[in-house]
């Protein structure tokens, strides 16, 4: 708990008051104390909405008002990443919630260029939501999915539920199929679009039963064993997808890559992917309520982490609500 001075904002800044904000594993982490990356105080989380309420100078007055959401990315403009439209991975990269006070708090103040207004069709719970669709934005931005495409999920956590929501809702994948261990997650994955669930007791066997090779992987379970066996069950050609941050070695061949030739992509939060994410739901593309399982005002975020961490049957996403 942080007791905040109220912000002002600085040049090129807005102060939003918050609304809505959502609990992600991160914010776990940093909770804990578990997180390399946080140091206290910090007011942590990075998925959150709310209403310009001040802007510094260089912002638009005509902004306050405005509804937005908050990309917790700030990049610096011109280093090598940056240059080439990749700022999540700006030398200089600052995440807000992470290294600067993010929303799980009254106000914030965030550069006014990562504020991005929310339509009045999208309501506040759908825009507190944007954020954790912007990772599965980004690594389907880099696999390039298709219709033709046999999809296999690790993971039906919330990551792994935006990505059969996008990879069914915007991309029109013919088959995802999605793999977990809690009968409960594989359930929530089937009514977030996913055409086939299984358990991941012999996953190789499985898909040769059904005569299936993945055209397309994505890691959203994120242990280090499971690279190694997406590649081995991989369709030749395949891309592959991996978000996770495990510090521990994967075990690959250059055989088992190079013989299907395959590619193999990371993706690290978002590059700018606000705007796309917005034009999803506002096009109805994706359905980000049926992944918001509790709702809670925040004076309650103990027990909104609490169930986060523990309740994996049955917990999704928290919201946390503000005024
Ligand atoms: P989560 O822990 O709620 O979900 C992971 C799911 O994978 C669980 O349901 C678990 O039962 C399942 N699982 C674990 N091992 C498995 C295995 N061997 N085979 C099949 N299923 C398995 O986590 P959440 O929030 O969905 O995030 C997933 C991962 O994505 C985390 O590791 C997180 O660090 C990472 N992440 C990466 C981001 C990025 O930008 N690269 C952004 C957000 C999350
Ligand atoms: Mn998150
Ligand atoms: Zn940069």
């Amino acid at each position: 708990c942080v007791d905040q001075e109220m912000p002002t904002p600085k040049e090129g800044e807005a102060l939003i008051k918050i609304h809505c904000a959502a609990v992600c594993g991160s914010d776990i982490g940093a909770f804990r104390g578990t997180n390399g990356l946080v140091s206290y105080p910090r007011v942590i989380g990075h998925e959150f909405y709310g209403i310009i309420d001040a802007v510094g100078e260089q912002v638009s007055p005509a902004r306050i008002g405005e509804r937005v959401a908050v990309d917790p990315v700030v990049s610096c403009g011109h280093c090598y990443p940056c240059s080439v439209g990749r700022p999540n991975v700006c030398t200089q990269l600052q995440v807000i919630g992470v290294h600067r006070d993010g929303g799980f708090s009254d106000y914030a103040c965030v550069p006014a260029k990562n504020a991005w207004r929310i339509p009045e069709a999208i309501s506040d719970r759908q825009a507190t939501m944007v954020e954790p669709f912007t990772i599965a934005a980004n690594i389907t931005a880099q696999l390039q999915p298709t219709a033709q495409d046999i999809a296999l999920v690790y993971g039906a956590g919330p990551m792994g539920l935006t990505i059969i929501q996008a990879l069914k809702g915007v991309y029109g994948v013919k088959q995802v199929i999605v793999v977990d261990r809690i009968a409960e997650r594989l359930q929530m994955a089937r009514e977030n679009g996913a055409d086939l669930t299984l358990d991941n007791q012999p996953l190789a066997e499985q898909l040769a039963q059904r005569q299936l090779a993945p055209t397309l992987v994505i890691d959203a379970a994120c242990h280090p064993a499971i690279l190694q066996e997406a590649i081995l069950l991989a369709s030749p050609a395949a891309r592959i997808g991996i978000l996770g941050f495990s510090g521990e070695a994967s075990t690959l061949t250059q055989q088992s890559i190079t013989s299907k030739e395959i590619s193999i992509f990371s993706s690290r939060l978002n590059s700018g992917r606000f705007p796309l994410v917005i034009d999803w739901m506002e096009k109805g593309l994706i359905r980000p309520e049926a992944l918001i399982t509790h709702c809670m005002p925040l004076e309650q975020v103990k027990e909104a982490m609490e169930i986060f961490a523990n309740d994996r049957k049955t917990c999704c996403k928290v919201l946390l609500q503000l005024g």
